[in-house]
C-alpha cells in the first residue's frame, strides 16, 4: 500500500565518478537521481582537494538537476556567491566552522537552499539553534574527506534525535545522510528518519550505476513498508 512517508531522495555523489567522463557519468545515473551531490573540499577543513565552482558551472550547463553542494570548507562564506552564480541549488556548510547565522542569511539572499552538516565526532545538539532556519541537516556517517569509507553507526542516533526535534517543534528541514550508504545502511538510516541518501562508491563503483541507485531507493523505502497512511 502506498504511504505518505515513502518519498526518499537519492543523491549520487559525483566524487566517485570518473571526472574525465563527468557528463557521461551524470547521464548514467540521472534517471534515478533526485539530486546530484557535489563534494567540495578545500584542503583545510578536510585533507583533500576536489571540486569548485567551475565544475558546478560545467554540470549546470550539462543538465538541470538539483545540485546539492556539500562545502567541506573552513571559509564557505567566501565562495557562496560563486556557487550561486555557477548554478548550485543548495549549499551545505559545516556546523564545525562556528556560528552559521550569517552563512544561512547569505544563502537566502543568494536564493540558495541551506544545509547544515555535522561531523561524526560533533554532538548533533550543536545544530539545534539553526534547525528552524535550514532546509536540510546533513548527518555525516563517515569522517568527511574521502569516498569509499565504512558507515559509522553513530549517525543513526543523531538522525533519530533530529527527526524527534522536527516532530516536536513542527520543523520542516529534511534529514540527509552521507557516507557509506548502500542497500544495507539506507534502510537503517531511513528507519531513523533520513530521507535524502547520498551515495558515491555504492553507485559509481557499480557496473550498473543506475541499477545501484534504484536498489538503494528500494532499500530505503523498505523501511516504511509496514507503515500505514496516517
Ligand atoms: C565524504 C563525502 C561523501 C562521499 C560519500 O567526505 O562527503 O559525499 O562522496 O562517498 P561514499 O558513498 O563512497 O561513502
Ligand atoms: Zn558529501
Amino acid at each position: 500500500m502506498p504511504v505518505a512517508h515513502q518519498h526518499v531522495k537519492i543523491a549520487p555523489s559525483i566524487l566517485s565518478a570518473d571526472f574525465a567522463e563527468l557528463g557521461a557519468e551524470v547521464d548514467r545515473v540521472i534517471g534515478e537521481a533526485d539530486w546530484l551531490h557535489v563534494d567540495v573540499m578545500d584542503g583545510h577543513f578536510v585533507p583533500n582537494l576536489t571540486i569548485g565552482p567551475p565544475v558546478v558551472a560545467a554540470i549546470r550547463k550539462h543538465c538541470d538537476a538539483f545540485l546539492d553542494c556539500h562545502l567541506m570548507m573552513t571559509n564557505p562564506g567566501d565562495y557562496l556567491e560563486a556557487f550561486a552564480r555557477s548554478g548550485a541549488s543548495n549549499c551545505s556548510f559545516h556546523v564545525e566552522v562556528g556560528d552559521t547565522t550569517e552563512l544561512i542569511a547569505e544563502c537566502r539572499k543568494l536564493g540558495l537552499g541551506v544545509g547544515l552538516a555535522v561531523n561524526p565526532e560533533t554532538p548533533v545538539e550543536a545544530c539545534e539553534p539553526f534547525l528552524a532556519a535550514i532546509d536540510l541537516l546533513l548527518v555525516m556517517s563517515v569522517h568527511p574527506g574521502f569516498g569509499g569509507q565504512s558507515f559509522m553507526p553513530v549517525a543513526v542516533d543523531k538522525i533519530a534525535w533530529a527527526a524527534n526535534i522536527a516532530r516536536r517543534d513542527g520543523l520542516e528541514f529534511e534529514i540527509e545522510v552521507d557516507g557509506g550508504i548502500d542497500v544495507d545502511t539506507a534502510p537503517i538510516t531511513a528507519a531513523a528518519g533520513a530521507r535524502i541518501f547520498v551515495a558515491g562508491s555504492a553507485i559509481f563503483g557499480s557496473a550498473d550505476p543506475l541499477g545501484a541507485a534504484r536498489d538503494i531507493r528500494i532499500a530505503a523505502q523498505s523501511a516504511f513498508a509496514d507503515e500505514e497512511i496516517p
